[in-house]
């Protein structure tokens, strides 16, 4: 064959697996749902980027959790997912719930102070120093209601952290509720084996004046992503190691029924429907569900958190400062980069939900982040885009007051937690 031949023959073949290979046109507009929200924010948001939750889908949520945990268990709302004292407590109320894990020093003080029926388990071991924090805080503020000694349960991974409780406990001449964090199989520390608790146990039997043991808690996220169920040879060994720890308290002398047993997150609450190994499961992003929630078994949740940012700029072709060409050619390959917007704030753990079909950003900015979508996609300036979060707990703090909105009408807006001292 002739040298000529092949070099045609061999560019043939790479315009043919070009065109094969070159992205179709993906841009969605607004549905009506969207468009509904663009409508709301254009007529009464405040003009600047804001997370919205939807009440109706977080109602819907919030009942298909507490269904799932059943009559006969505690529902423990994970406060950190959802950091605002008014989203709580609307959680609470829907929920028929005191029952609440926090992860903050700062919240702690908070919660006590403005939730005082609530009945807080603290959801990883703190540094003594938060809890004297903690007490030092609590003596300064003017409502005593919470009642520490019997609302709140530090969490204890160790020998060495309760010693160190206990000591604080003596210094402030209180008693300490403490729960046990266990290792059922996460590997992120707690009690590796059921051989490390009777040590414990001993400290804290020996010292009623000081400590009291308000539960254990085994937490389990490395079953999401197994689509297990309780027949699942994972669930069954959490399950098993979570009872050897219960029975060797019992056997202990511990009356094991008034113990806190919490376990379970969003992820995996719904695979206890039917066992009750634990009696306390907890779940917070589900309520809102944001993007890694899109789980097995959370495929009853709806996803009601979004962030809505406005449109500040538009360019109907793409631009690229100093090699025009490139946004040239570009654009020319990937139709979904014709068209070329900047929107208010930008780079937050999130993903543009509405309008859909958009390519990866070419840079970030945090101040005016590019998006670029295909002529399909035909917004205005001042229209907005949506973003679902990928998690809610840090996310939901960068946005001043969540704005609740309930069949296209903003109802309510709650603070959400603000750090102090
Ligand atoms: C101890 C503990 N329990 C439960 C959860 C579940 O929280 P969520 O339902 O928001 O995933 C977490 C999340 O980090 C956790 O650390």
């Amino acid at each position: 064959m002739k040298r000529r031949t092949v070099l045609l023959g061999g560019a043939g073949a790479l315009a043919a697996g070009a065109l094969i290979l070159r992205p179709s046109d993906q841009g969605v507009s607004h549905n009506q749902y969207f468009s509904d929200l663009n409508d709301l924010l254009k007529r009464s948001g405040p003009g600047r980027p804001v997370m919205l939750i939807d009440l109706n889908r977080m109602n819907h949520n919030i009942d298909a959790l507490v269904d799932s945990v059943g009559p006969d268990k505690t529902y423990r709302i994970v406060v950190k997912s959802l950091p605002s004292v008014e989203l709580v407590e609307h959680v609470m109320n829907r929920a028929s719930t005191n029952a609440l894990m926090l992860f903050h020093q700062p919240f702690i003080n908070i919660v006590a102070e403005m939730i005082p029926q609530a009945d807080v388990l603290i959801g990883k071991p703190m540094p003594v120093a938060a809890a004297a924090t903690f007490y030092r805080k609590y003596q300064e503020s003017s409502n005593h209601a919470f009642d520490p000694s019997k609302q709140l349960q530090w969490l204890i991974d160790a020998p060495e952290r309760l010693a160190q409780y206990q000591q604080l406990a003596r210094q402030l001449g209180i008693q300490i509720r403490v729960n046990l964090e266990i290792d059922v199989g996460l590997h992120r520390g707690g009690l590796p084996d059921i051989s490390a608790l009777p040590p414990i146990l001993e400290v804290i039997q020996n010292d009623p004046k000081h400590l009291v043991l308000g539960g254990f808690m085994g937490y389990e996220p490395h079953l999401t992503g197994m689509e297990a169920t309780l027949e699942h040879e994972e669930v069954k060994s959490v399950l098993s190691i979570y009872r050897g720890f219960v029975e060797n308290a019992r056997n202990a002398g511990v009356d094991v029924n008034q113990l806190t047993l919490n376990g379970a997150g969003s992820h995996t609450l719904r695979i206890y429907e039917r066992d009750n190994t634990m009696n306390d499961l907890s779940a917070g992003s589900g309520v809102v569900k944001p993007l890694d929630f899109d789980t097995f078994h959370l495929t009853d949740n709806k996803p009601a958190l979004f962030i809505g940012t406005p449109i500040l700029k538009r360019y109907d072709s793409l631009q690229v400062p100093v090699m025009p060409l490139a946004g040239k050619l570009l654009s020319t390959w990937d139709p979904n980069r014709e068209r070329l917007y900047y929107v208010y704030g930008g780079f937050w753990k999130a993903h543009i939900v509405s309008p859909s079909g958009v390519p990866d950003a070419l840079f970030h900015s945090t101040n005016q982040e590019p998006v670029s979508t295909s002529h399909s996609v035909d917004l205005k300036v001042d229209d907005y885009m949506f973003l679902r979060p990928t998690q809610s707990e840090f996310v939901m703090l960068q946005f001043g007051d969540l704005l609740i909105v309930k069949d296209s009408d903003i109802v309510d807006r709650w603070p959400v937690f603000q750090e102090t001292g």
